[in-house]
C-alpha cells in the first residue's frame, strides 16, 4: 500500500492555526515581497504567497519592479523595507535576471527580516547546526511534512537530486542535523541510478518532468517530488508518479505535496520572525 503524502491537507492545518494566532494580535505580521520583471511563473507564486499572507490576517506588500531595474534601484527598496519597523519579513522573488547580481541583492536583507534563510548569516548558522531567524521554506516544508508522517531520519540513505541554494543545499545540512546519511547529487554526478537504487529517500529538485522513473526506485522507497513544470499535458513533477506510486511507500503528489508547504512554511517563518522582532520568543 502506498501512501499519498497530503501537502495541501497539512499546509491548510498549519496556515489555520496561524490565522487563529494573528486573529488575538493587534499588531499583525508583515510580509513583503519583491518581485523584478514579468515571469509568468514567479507572478503566479508572487500573487498566491500575497493572497495566503491575507487570508491569515497578515499584511501583504508586494513590490513590483520593472525587468530593467538596476541593482542600486533594488537594494534601495530593500534598504528602505530594513528599516521599517512595520514590516517583518522580506523575501526577493527568483530567479532575478542575470544582469542583476543576486549575491549582492540577497546579502542586502537584514539576517532578522530574512524569510528564505537565504542570507549567508542564517544560511552560516544554518550549516554550522546554529538555530537561523529562519530556515528555507521549502526544505522545511518537506522535513515537516515526513515528520506529520513519522517517517524516521536517523540512519536512512537519503538522495537529493539536485544542489540548489533554494532547495538542495539547506536540506543536505537539515537532513544530516537529523542523522541522516545524506547524499546531494548533481547534473555531473555519474550514475544517478545507482544511487538512486540504494536510496531509502529520494528527494528529487531538478525540473525535468517525469525524470525519476519506476526503473529508479527501491521497493518501498519514498519520493519526495519538489519539481513542478509546465508540459503538454499540464503540470509535471520529476517524478513519472503514475509508475512510481505502485512502488514507494510514501510519495508527494504535484501539484499538492511540497508546494503548498512552501507557502505554509512562509507563511509560519514570517510569523517566527515578527516574534523574534518584537522579543516575543528568545534568540
Ligand atoms: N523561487 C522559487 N522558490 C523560491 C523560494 O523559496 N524563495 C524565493 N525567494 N524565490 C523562489
Amino acid at each position: 500500500m502506498t501512501t499519498i503524502l497530503d501537502g495541501k491537507g497539512l499546509a491548510s492545518k498549519i496556515t489555520g492555526e496561524l490565522k487563529e494566532k494573528v486573529s488575538t494580535l493587534s499588531k499583525k505580521p508583515k510580509l513583503a515581497v519583491i518581485l523584478v520583471g514579468n515571469n509568468p511563473a514567479s507572478q503566479i507564486y508572487v500573487k498566491n504567497k500575497s493572497i495566503k499572507a491575507q487570508n491569515i490576517g497578515f499584511e501583504s506588500l508586494v513590490i513590483n519592479l520593472p525587468e530593467e531595474s538596476s541593482e542600486e534601484n533594488i537594494l534601495e527598496h530593500i534598504y528602505v523595507l530594513n528599516e521599517d519597523d512595520n514590516v517583518n519579513a522580506i523575501l526577493v522573488q527568483l530567479p532575478l535576471s542575470p544582469h542583476i547580481n543576486k549575491q549582492r541583492i540577497l546579502e542586502a536583507i537584514d539576517p532578522i527580516k530574512d524569510v528564505d534563510g537565504f542570507t549567508s548569516y542564517n544560511f552560516g548558522r544554518l550549516a554550522l547546526g546554529y538555530k537561523p531567524y529562519a530556515l528555507p521554506c521549502t526544505p522545511k516544508g518537506i522535513i515537516r511534512l515526513l515528520e506529520e508522517y513519522n517517517i524516521p531520519l536517523e540512519g536512512k540513505n537519503v538522495l537529493i537530486i539536485g544542489r540548489s541554494n533554494i532547495v538542495g543545499k539547506p536540506l543536505f545540512f537539515m537532513l544530516q542535523q537529523k542523522n541522516a546519511t545524506v547524499t546531494l547529487a548533481h547534473s555531473k554526478t555519474k550514475d544517478i541510478k545507482s544511487q538512486a537504487k540504494q536510496a531509502d529517500i529520494i528527494i528529487s529538485a531538478i525540473g525535468k518532468p517525469k525524470y525519476l522513473s519506476a526503473d529508479f526506485i527501491k521497493k518501498d522507497a519514498i519520493i519526495i517530488d519538489v519539481g513542478i513544470s509546465r508540459t503538454q499535458d499540464g503540470i509535471s513533477g520529476d517524478v513519472d508518479f503514475e509508475k512510481v506510486k505502485y512502488i514507494a511507500s510514501y510519495i508527494t503528489p504535484v501539484p499538492g505535496g511540497v508546494g503548498p508547504m512552501t507557502i505554509a512554511m512562509l507563511m509560519e517563518n514570517t510569523f517566527e520572525l515578527y516574534q523574534y522582532q518584537r522579543a516575543l520568543i528568545p534568540e
